[in-house]
């Protein structure tokens, strides 16, 4: 069986790829060999069998002799590794989480359900190297890909709704913190009924503009408010994370040389997990809506259609629904009134998995194939 190095499980995308590798028995069809920056020689996470206690993440040595390595260390990692693994020779498949080769030529970023044809082609051309997404846009296109990939997309807008998680735990650490600041410093009005509504609410503004806040993270008040920059600025105007829609969709899909338009705007708010977005999708044809469904509904086994009603998309299609769950509702579908190529469109799904660790499970699947 092959030998499948792991760095940085211990972090969160890690963590949950863990979880996910354990519920689908994967460690089973491998030899796994966990890998450490700081706890060498230590034993390593349980998953069902004997392992070596843990190697050292910097030894290009240890790493030259596994047949893959599944990295969720970071891009700093990649750029320092990666270039002296090949250096030296190494020939096996590199897995990523990391964004630092994503748009790399010799790279592909994975998302079977969607772009498994792109995979495979790849697998056959000797391509060793396959990226995760960006999570807003594997979450995307896990819900709308059936569009996409029937050629019915002539562009698309998303504003984005994105959970803390995505920052990284330390901002989910610091969401709920300030949000209990915000609590702790109107308890006492809350708690009386005759207090008046504006007192609490001034109170709570000078808590989010105040020094008293923990932002150490995210650097503003994002519970009670929301964060319309999300990544570096770049010099068009578009934040990182909105550049990436385009880029890594086309990517995603194969069509590098024929890209479809996205752009949009992408904003934080007080989610813990789940990346949420509002679409706009402009379709080469009119399509009527019970099609539309279909197409969507049928896609992939993940994506889940919800009836555009107000009850059970108030049930199914929120962050508190989705959370911790492969599935990715897709809702709100309904022409505009711009016209009946006009397409309206909401989705939900877990930045964690779909978002993050599911895609780099299932490529190593692949791989085992
Ligand atoms: N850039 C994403 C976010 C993280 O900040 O939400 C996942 O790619």
């Amino acid at each position: 069986s092959k030998r499948v190095g792991f760095v940085g499980w211990r972090g969160m995308v890690g963590s949950v790829l863990m979880e996910r590798m354990r519920a689908e028995n994967d460690f089973r069809d491998i030899e796994p060999v966990f890998f450490s920056t700081s706890q060498v020689g230590e034993a390593g996470p349980d998953v069902g069998k004997d392992i070596p206690a843990l190697k050292d993440a910097n030894s290009i040595d240890e790493l030259k002799a596994l047949d893959v390595i599944v990295t969720c260390q970071g891009g700093d990692y990649t750029n320092e590794v990666f270039p002296k693994l090949r250096e030296a020779g190494w020939d096996g498949y590199w897995i990523d989480a990391a964004s630092a080769l994503r748009m790399k030529d010799d790279a592909v970023i994975v998302l079977d359900p969607v772009n498994r044809r792109v995979i495979d082609e790849a697998l056959q051309n000797g391509v060793k190297n396959y990226v995760g997404g960006n999570c807003t846009v594997s979450l995307m296109l896990m819900a709308l890909g059936g569009l996409f990939n029937a050629g019915l997309v002539e562009w698309a807008s998303a504003q984005t709704y994105q959970a803390a998680s995505g920052a990284g735990a330390q901002n989910m650490r610091e969401l709920l913190a300030q949000m209990g600041k915000l609590h702790a410093d109107v308890a006492g009005l809350l708690a009386d009924p005759r207090s008046a509504i504006l007192d609490i609410d001034r109170v709570v503004a000078e808590t989010m503009r105040g020094d008293q806040l923990p932002k150490d993270n995210f650097g503003h008040a994002l519970a009670g408010s929301l964060l319309p920059w999300i990544d570096k600025q770049l010099d068009n105007g578009q934040s990182k994370e909105e550049w990436k829609a385009q880029a890594e969709t086309n990517k995603i899909l194969g069509r590098d040389g024929n890209p479809i338009p996205m752009d949009g705007t992408c904003v934080r708010i007080g989610a813990m997990r789940c990346h949420s977005q509002a679409l706009t999708l402009k379709l080469t044809k009119d399509v009527p809506m019970d099609e539309i469904n279909d197409i969507i509904a049928s896609a992939n086994d993940w994506v889940k259609v919800v009836p555009n009603e107000r009850e059970v998309t108030l049930r199914e299609l929120t962050p508190t629904a989705v959370t911790g769950t492969l599935t990715v509702p897709v809702g709100r579908l309904r022409k505009l009134n711009m016209g009946p190529q006009y397409l309206n469109a909401f989705t939900v799904g877990d930045q964690l998995l779909w978002g993050a660790a599911e895609p780099l499970r299932r490529m190593l699947r692949i791989l085992l194939e």
